[in-house]
This record gives C-alpha cells, sequence and structure tokens, in this order.
C-alpha cells in the first residue's frame, strides 16, 4: 500500500494526477480570498467567568421529555389544596424537601409570590420518595427519565469547567461530591398576581448549590443582575438555564462567578420553573481548590462543610 505520507516525501514541485481536483473543486479556484467565517465560538468557561449564567440548546434532552417534566409538575399544582398538603415539608425538618411557601420573611419584612416542591432525584440514595407526587400517576417515571438524561449534561458542564481550570476533567465533580453529588429538584410556582409590578417572585439571591440547571415554562419572569442593574433574560424555548452557584465560585476560587438573579411574576399567567441544583452531600467539605491555590493566589473562601455554608447563608451569619 502506498501511503500519502510516502508520496509526500517524493513529491517536489507537482504532483501525480490523481490528485489534482477538478477545476470546480481547486481551493485556488474556489476559496474566496481576503476574508475569514466568523463561526460561532461556543465559549461556556468565559460565560461561567464573566456572566455566571448561561442557556445551552441542542443539549440532547428530548423537547418532548421536557414537556412532559412540565406537564405533570403542573398537574401536581393543580391539585386540590389538600392532596398537595399531603406533600408538605413537616415542620421542624432539617431538610428542604416538601411542598411549601418560605415562611421566612425577606429583607424589610418581604415575601416572594410564590410556593415551591423540592424532592432529590439523585443519588439514589438520597431519594425520599415520600415527597415526590404519586399523582399524576406519571410523576415518577417522567422525573426519572428527566434526571437520567441530565447526567449527560450535567457530566459534560463539569468536565469542560474543569478543563477551564487547568484542572483534569473529573476533577471538579470529584471535589465538589463526585459520585454523592445530590441532584435537588424544585418546582417554582408562581401563581397570577394582581400587581406584577409590585412583587417578585423568588427575591435576589445567588444559588447555594455548585451548578443549576434549570428549565423555566414560556412566561417571561428569570431577571439576572449585570453591573448593578436587572435586566429580563430572555426565553429560549427548550434551552437549559445554567446558573453558576456559589460551591462552584469557592471550588474556582473566583475564577467563575455565581450569578445574582431573582424573577418577576404575571398577571394573567402562572409562571413555572424546573431548577435541579446540583450539590455536595451536606457533610462534603468545599473550598478553593488546593491546584488553583499558592503564593500568587491566596484562597479567596474559606472551606467548610456545604452543610454548614448553607447554615450561614440561610441564618446571614458572614461566612
Ligand atoms: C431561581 O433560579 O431562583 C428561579 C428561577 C426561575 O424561576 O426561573
Ligand atoms: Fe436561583
Amino acid at each position: 500500500m502506498v501511503r500519502v505520507q510516502d508520496i509526500a516525501s517524493e513529491s517536489k514541485d507537482t504532483i501525480p494526477d490523481e490528485f489534482v481536483r477538478l477545476e470546480s473543486e481547486q481551493p485556488a479556484a474556489t476559496t474566496v480570498r481576503g476574508v475569514t467565517l466568523e463561526v460561532p465560538v461556543i465559549d461556556i468557561v468565559a460565560a461561567s467567568k464573566e456572566w455566571g449564567m448561561y442557556q445551552i440548546v441542542n443539549h440532547g434532552i428530548p423537547p418532548p421529555l421536557i414537556a412532559e417534566l412540565q406537564s405533570v409538575g403542573r398537574q401536581f399544582f393543580e391539585l386540590p389544596q389538600v392532596e398537595k398538603e399531603a406533600y408538605a415539608k413537616p415542620a421542624g425538618a432539617k431538610s428542604v424537601e416538601g411542598y411549601g411557601t418560605f415562611l421566612q420573611k425577606e429583607v424589610a419584612g418581604k415575601k416572594g409570590w410564590v410556593d415551591h416542591l423540592f424532592h432529590k432525584v439523585w443519588p439514589p440514595s438520597a431519594i425520599n420518595y415520600r415527597f415526590w407526587p404519586r399523582n399524576p400517576p406519571s410523576y415518577r417515571a417522567v422525573n426519572e427519565e428527566y434526571t437520567k438524561q441530565l447526567h449527560g449534561v450535567v457530566n459534560k458542564l463539569y468536565d469542560s469547567l474543569s478543563l477551564g481550570l487547568g484542572l483534569k476533567a473529573g476533577e471538579l465533580r470529584e471535589a465538589l461530591g463526585g459520585d454523592e453529588l445530590v441532584y435537588l429538584m424544585k418546582i417554582n410556582y408562581y401563581p397570577p398576581c394582581p400587581r406584577p409590578d409590585l412583587a417578585l417572585g423568588v427575591v435576589a439571591h445567588t444559588d447555594m448549590s455548585s451548578l443549576t440547571i434549570l428549565v423555566p415554562n414560556d412566561v417571561q419572569g428569570l431577571q439576572a443582575c449585570r453591573d448593578g442593574q436587572w435586566y429580563d433574560v430572555k426565553y429560549i424555548p427548550n434551552a437549559l438555564v445554567i446558573h453558576i452557584g456559589d460551591q462552584m465560585e469557592i471550588v474556582s476560587n473566583g475564577i467563575y462567578k455565581s450569578v445574582l438573579h431573582r424573577t418577576t411574576v404575571n398577571k394573567d399567567k402562572t409562571r413555572m420553573s424546573w431548577p435541579v441544583f446540583l450539590e455536595p452531600p451536606a457533610d462534603h467539605v468545599v473550598g478553593p481548590h488546593p491546584k488553583l491555590v499558592g503564593d500568587k493566589n491566596p484562597a479567596k473562601y474559606k472551606t467548610k462543610k456545604f452543610g454548614d455554608y448553607c447554615y450561614c447563608k440561610l441564618n446571614k451569619i458572614p461566612q
């Protein structure tokens, strides 16, 4: 077998005829000169540093599955109130899991116009099916399938973000809990609000998670803060919204920034969203990654258990 490499080493100014393309194909005759085409550059690393929020499309999760996730969640929230209360977060429970409304008042005693349901969807050992609606009956199968599909997206994001810090592909995921990484599903339910000009859905915050992967319904409401101003974030059907959370900011020693966001509500329509928070287990210790800390780069954050981080943040104790 004659290799092209052999032919190349024997060719000086000419090439064998079988390599000379038809004139209609020859690059010298058919290439536009003086310009290069700017194909879109997708840089999730730059977006994670500069924005802390982005949307991904063609992520591999089939749109009909996203529609089913939304449909079963909506059916749960449309059940009679007594049926939903069977899933209420037990008073005094440590876990956030369950149906509820944050009772805690925020800045100046104000509250958000939103109810929610929280339940873990991964890993299997962390799941408590008591908080998974049994009605509609397909709720469980749909959530399991969505979780299964989410793994691919999650692992790709962690790997890319690892490489973007100069770490090996699996290192960020490992630092944030590895196989113990918890996927916490939340459904936000924002009923129509007579005064959307005066109320907020979820108050301004950054997520405590490492990453949040979210699908909203088609009612506008997510806002992001940019240079001290609030902007509506464009709704893109079937896109996944990614938020960089506090744990990612910490482990990257501030290279990736968690995004300040909030939600508004609508006068006539119910808005809903399905964030999945990717969180370390409560007793997992998180701090700036040792490979990102050195004499020139002192640690910008304390190293502590994720559970302690949450306790301090929720109780407004300085970290
Ligand atoms: C949140 O990320 O806190 C809620 C986002 C949303 O409802 O779109
Ligand atoms: Fe959030």
